[in-house]
């Protein structure tokens, strides 16, 4: 005689591990299915005597049932199962849309050139200086002859020009009769800038300027300037020096070491490069500073009595300093970067390193 108790019990065994709706319909048509065990064992009454018949026939027919039973139940169980792992799954919190949004949505933040300048124009305009801005496409009266530089100055060689036309080609003129070119400095607003204005006045102009230049770790053909100018009456060489300095200090937020020396640029006179012990190697010498331990950092100088005159203003009753300030060094000696060429390669592993918002 078969024993029905232990055919439960495997059958109970095997369905409770079930999880999938296909894997019950299976064990249950393995159990009471055409051919089923129990099936089987329901057919084989017939060859039965009456006794056995009467004994065994309603506990069979029993087991059947119950099979039945089970089955149904667990597919109700693991359909409610999936229901609700459905709606686990779909389920918006409107409560959570901060936590949606930091999966979806990446801050971006300012380049570390926008947080200087910005820092920059600052301190800038608590001292009184306006903010100004101007043109990249330039023409030669802005680059070059209001500032001293006449065509056949040496000096126009010093500063590798991207021109629109050929520089040496003297009738390749545009339509308003003037030939251009990408402005090599921020200089030219000193002259836009006095154009507007009765003295006195100061104001800065940060910005892009380009140069046909070979790159290194210090040299880029785009790179930022911040041009200063401060006119008025009876300015010094000390009042120069006592504003740089005073600039230097808040952008470094600590005392760092300049060097003046003397510099050409024919637009200003006397002019000087002002340069600041590397940040980068303190100094010792590295690949920024070219190994000398200086950088170059803010060229400048008393403006030229023909600038003034340029801008429509008397040299004899004015006079006034101008500064260009590597805007690029400086952020590349506050974050220690060692090399101009990051600041521009776009990539954010770079990038995101700076202070977001
Ligand atoms: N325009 C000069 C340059 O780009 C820098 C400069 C500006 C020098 C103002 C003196 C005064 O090299």
């Amino acid at each position: 005689m078969v024993d029905l108790e232990k055919i439960k019990e495997k059958f109970l065994a095997a369905l409770l591990v079930l999880t999938k709706e296909a894997e019950v319909l299976n064990l249950k048509s393995e159990y009471v299915g055409k051919n089923g065990v129990v099936s089987e064992i329901l057919k084989s009454l017939k060859d039965m005597n009456a006794d056995e018949r009467k004994a065994f026939g309603p506990k069979a027919n029993e087991l059947k049932d119950f099979i039945q039973d089970q089955s149904t139940m667990r597919l109700a169980s693991i359909e409610v199962l999936e229901i609700n792992k459905k709606l686990a799954e779909d389920r918006i919190d409107v409560s959570l849309t901060e936590q949606i949004q930091v999966k979806t949505i990446k801050h971006g933040g300012f380049h570390p050139r926008t947080l200087i300048q910005q820092e920059i124009e600052d301190i800038f305009l608590s001292m009184g200086f306006d903010v100004l801005d101007g043109p990249h496409i330039e023409d030669e009266f802005h680059n070059f002859e209001a500032l001293n530089i006449p065509s056949d100055h040496p000096a126009r060689d010093m500063q590798d020009t991207f021109w629109f036309h050929d520089p040496h080609d003297t009738e390749a003129k545009d339509k308003i009769g003037k030939k251009r070119l990408l402005r090599s400095h921020t200089s030219t607003i000193q002259v836009r800038g006095m154009l507007g204005r009765k003295p006195p006045f100061r104001f800065i102009a940060p910005g892009i300027v380009f140069r046909s230049e070979r790159t290194d770790a210090s040299h880029e053909m785009v790179f930022t300037q911040l041009e200063g100018m401060m006119i008025g009456k009876d300015i010094s060489v000390a009042n120069l020096i006592y504003f740089m300095k005073t600039i230097l200090k808040e952008i470094f937020k600590k005392d760092v070491e300049v060097r003046l020396r003397p510099g050409y640029f024919p637009f200003v006179e006397p002019g000087f490069e002002l340069d600041i012990r590397c940040l980068i190697c303190e100094g010792k010498g590295c690949s920024v500073c070219k190994q000398i331990g200086w950088v170059e950092l803010l060229p400048c100088g008393m403006v030229h009595p023909n600038v003034l005159k340029a801008g429509g203003i008397d040299p004899e009753v004015f006079n006034g300093f101008a500064f260009g300030l590597g805007l690029d060094r400086l952020v590349m000696m506050k974050y220690g970067i060692d090399d101009i060429r990051h600041l521009q390669s776009g990539d954010l592993r770079f990038n995101s390193q700076f202070k977001l918002f």
